[in-house]
């Protein structure tokens, strides 16, 4: 049951979406409800010469999830970093001093290394043809089926941008007010339902005590702890997280939590994350704040599945196939005047 606040030729994208996840058909007619598409819909089957390009992919990423289940975090956030920011150019994979890779913001990234492993299996199998943009697309969906999230279809024919600057990187701070997040997201063409729902990949991962800190020990610079967090949860937070000033003298030491202690090392979406939203003990600000927008927190109790009639978090796969199609779709190169294939996603060619 979808809720007034989505428009209705949304409603029926979504519908449209999920009846083609069976018959394949109907798709691009599907997306082009909300805006024009430039992505095709087995653009590689359909259009190239590499017509397997992502079952190599899906290959890859199963090799890689059977000896390390933290990569579906990790490629969640680099899709998210990457597409937020110069929209899903493959930006984020370059090397270089004043690179995107090297912004603050981005000291903790991971999964480089799958994308250069898949990418090294394209160019054996099909030189030239498969972009460093859709195999990171493609890896963190096939990512997110194996860590118990939806599969789903996915729209590829993007090319790899040929610039990197750390200067472009504007992702806002883990303890951003829901007002600003909904703006951050609205200024990248996203909506009030794609931000609730992609930010239930923070179902799984870690993040660095630096993040939370402020919402333990001086919340907004109020010298208090964040009002919206339990107290209780507050109290085991600071038991792994001190106080900045008590980390120097210990200062080899990064203490880190799990974003959602409920899936923790498991590595399963699921969601307890918008279940721990409604009890007030999300790790991160912006996780908390779903409580505090009025669209946010309805999508909150509906994935959360706090109603029986309610589409629970069955919902939430659904509304995550669409969501990572809209967010795979920011600001796409397709041109052969502004994107290339490159041959090794860490350099431009
Ligand atoms: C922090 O304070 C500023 C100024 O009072 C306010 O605009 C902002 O929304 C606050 N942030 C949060 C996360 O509450
Ligand atoms: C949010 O809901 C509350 C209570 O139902 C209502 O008073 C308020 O006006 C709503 N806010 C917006 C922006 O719609
Ligand atoms: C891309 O550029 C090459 C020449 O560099 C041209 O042969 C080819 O047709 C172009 N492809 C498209 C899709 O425009």
């Amino acid at each position: 049951m979808r809720t007034m606040l989505f428009p209705a030729a949304l409603a029926a994208a979504v519908v449209i979406l999920m009846l083609a996840v069976e018959d394949g058909g109907g798709v691009e007619a599907a997306i082009g409800l909300q805006q024009p598409l430039k992505l095709k819909y087995q653009y590689y089957r359909r259009h190239t010469t590499c017509k397997y390009a992502e079952a190599f992919v899906r290959h890859q990423v199963t090799l890689y999830w059977n000896r390390d289940k933290t990569i579906t975090a990790k490629l969640l956030r680099l899709l998210y970093s990457d597409c937020f920011v110069t929209g899903c150019d493959a930006s984020i994979l370059l090397d270089g001093p004043e690179s995107e890779k090297t912004a603050p913001q981005n000291a903790r990234l991971g999964g480089f290394d799958l994308i250069d492993r898949i990418k090294k299996v394209m160019e054996i199998r099909c030189p030239g043809v498969v972009s460093c943009a859709d195999i990171l697309n493609l890896a963190t969906r096939d990512a997110v089926h194996l860590a118990g999230g939806p599969s789903y279809p996915l729209f590829t024919g993007r090319r790899d941008g040929m610039t990197s600057k750390a200067s472009t990187v504007d992702l806002p701070s883990a303890s951003i007010s829901s007002k600003a997040a909904l703006a951050y997201f609205e200024s990248k063409t996203l909506d009030v339902l794609d931000m609730a729902t992609l930010l239930g990949a923070h179902a799984i991962g870690t993040t660095d005590c630096s993040n939370v800190v402020d919402r333990l020990y001086n919340f907004n610079n109020t010298g208090k702890p964040d009002p919206t967090m339990s107290q209780h949860f507050a109290d085991q937070l600071r038991k792994t997280c001190p106080r900045p000033t008590n980390m120097k003298g210990t200062q080899s030491k990064n203490p880190w939590v799990y974003l959602n202690p409920d899936s923790g090392p498991s590595y399963q979406l699921g969601n307890s994350y918008y279940k721990r939203a409604l009890a007030h003990q999300s790790v991160l600000g912006v996780d908390q704040q779903l409580l505090y927008n009025n669209d946010t927190r309805e999508l909150t109790d509906e994935y959360a599945d706090e109603y029986p009639w309610k589409n629970g978090f069955e919902g939430w796969r659904r509304s995550l196939a669409l969501s990572m199609n809209r967010m795979g779709n920011i600001d796409v190169l397709t041109d052969n005047s502004t994107g290339e294939i490159r041959r090794n996603c860490r350099y431009t060619n």
